[in-house]
C-alpha cells in the first residue's frame, strides 16, 4: 500500500515528528510513504519524494517541515482537483494524509467529496481547529511566547516601561490567553472580546498605584478595538488563496493610543515568526507521534474523510465535515483567566 503525505499552510513545530511517525509506523505495517512537496502544490504539479526510514531519521526534534509548505488551494487552480487525482494515480498512491490547519483540512474534505481517500492531521499554532482539544504546534508556540514574556519582564522592570507583545491568533485567542497566563502578562487581549483603550489605561494606572512601575500587555493579532466595527488591523491587504489578509499592527495601534496619555514609554514587540519556528515542545512531539500512528491506523482500517483528534487522553477520528467551518474561540468558561488578578 502506498500513502501520500503533504504539509500545508503555516508550519509549526512538530510536523517533522509527525512525518517520522507516519513513515516508521507505516513501515511496520508494510505501508510505503511518498511525500508531496510544498503543500497542495505538490500533488497539483507532481512534486513527489519518497519518504524512507532514512529520510525521517533525526528529524523528531527539528521544527518546520522537510516537505516544505505553501498556501496553495487546488480549488483555486484550473483543473486543480483533477490534477491531484491524476498525480495520485500516476504515482500509484492509494490514499493521502494532509497535515495542516483549517484551510488544509477544508481542501482535504472537498477532495474526499471528489473520491480521494484522505485523512487530516490538525496542525496550527493558533489551536483554532474544532473537534480536537489541541492542534499540533500550539504548545511549542506557547513556550516561545512564555519565554518572550519572561524576557520582556526583566527589561520592562529595569526601564519602567509598558511593553506590548503581539502574538498570532487570527480568530481565536488561545496563544494570547494561555501565553499571557503562563508568562504573567498584566493585560491580555483576545479576538473573542473587543478591547477598550480606556480600560487598558486604567489597568496600567491601577498598577502604578500599587507601585508597579512597568506593565506587560499581550495582544492577539486578531484582537479588535471597540468602536471600529470589528475591523482587524491588517499588515497586507492582499488576500492569499484562501481569502485571508495578513494581520499585524494591532500592538502598534494600542501603543499609539496609549502613548498619548502615558508618562512612561510604551514599546511594541511583534513575536511574529519566532513563535512558529524552532524545536517542538515535548507535548507536541508526543502528539505528533500519536497523530501520525493513528493516521496510519485509519488508512489500514479504510477510514477516510476523517481527522485525527485528541479528546482528553485518547486519540480518535472525527469526520472532517464535522470539524470544518466552525470557529473555535476560547470558550466562555476560560475567559475568566483574562482578568483573574484585576
Ligand atoms: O497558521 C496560522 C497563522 O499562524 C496565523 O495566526 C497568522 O495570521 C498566519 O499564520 C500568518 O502566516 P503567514 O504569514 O505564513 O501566511
Amino acid at each position: 500500500m502506498r500513502v501520500g503525505v503533504l504539509t500545508g499552510g503555516g508550519d509549526s513545530p512538530g510536523i517533522n515528528a509527525t512525518l517520522r511517525s507516519i513513515v516508521r509506523y507505516g513501515a511496520k505495517h508494510d505501508v510505503e510513504v511518498v511525500g508531496f512537496l510544498e503543500g497542495w502544490r505538490g500533488p497539483i504539479e507532481n512534486l513527489v519524494q519518497p519518504l524512507t526510514m532514512a529520510d525521517v531519521s533525526g528529524i523528531l526534534h527539528i521544527g518546520g517541515t522537510i516537505l516544505g509548505s505553501s498556501r496553495t488551494n487546488p480549488f483555486n487552480e484550473p483543473g486543480g482537483p483533477e490534477k491531484v487525482i491524476e498525480t495520485m494515480r500516476v504515482n500509484a498512491i492509494d490514499s493521502l494524509i494532509a497535515i495542516g490547519g483549517d484551510d488544509t483540512m477544508g481542501v482535504a474534505h472537498r477532495l474526499a467529496e471528489h473520491g480521494v481517500k484522505v485523512i487530516g492531521i490538525p496542525q496550527t499554532i493558533d489551536n483554532d481547529i474544532a473537534c480536537t482539544d489541541y492542534s499540533l504546534g500550539f504548545f511549542s508556540a506557547l513556550e516561545a511566547i512564555t519565554d518572550a514574556l519572561d524576557r520582556l519582564h526583566t527589561t520592562a522592570a529595569s526601564h519602567h516601561r509598558v511593553l506590548i507583545l503581539e502574538v498570532m491568533g487570527r480568530d481565536a485567542g488561545w496563544l494570547s490567553l494561555m501565553g499571557g497566563v503562563a508568562g504573567g502578562a498584566d493585560v491580555i487581549l483576545l479576538p473573542e472580546e473587543q478591547f477598550n483603550i480606556d480600560s487598558i489605561f486604567r489597568q496600567i494606572k491601577r498598577r502604578e498605584l500599587l507601585k508597579k512601575r512597568f506593565s506587560i500587555v499581550i495582544v492577539a493579532e486578531g484582537a479588535t478595538p471597540e468602536g471600529l466595527g470589528g475591523h482587524q488591523v491588517v499588515d497586507e491587504a492582499e488576500q492569499d488563496a484562501f481569502g485571508h489578509m495578513r494581520l499585524g499592527g494591532v500592538g502598534q495601534y494600542i501603543a499609539n493610543q496609549l502613548s498619548e496619555r502615558m508618562h512612561i514609554p510604551v514599546r511594541v514587540t511583534n513575536l511574529a515568526y519566532l513563535q512558529r519556528g524552532g524545536c517542538p515542545a515535548p507535548f507536541d512531539r508526543i502528539l505528533a507521534t500519536r497523530f501520525g500512528a493513528a493516521a496510519i491506523e485509519f488508512v489500514l482500517a479504510g477510514t477516510f474523510d476523517v481527522m485525527t483528534a485528541l479528546h482528553g487522553m485518547k486519540i480518535e477520528s472525527v469526520r472532517l465535515g464535522d470539524a470544518l467551518g466552525k470557529p473555535r474561540p476560547v470558550p466562555e468558561g476560560l475567559l475568566y483567566l483574562v482578568d483573574l488578578f484585576e
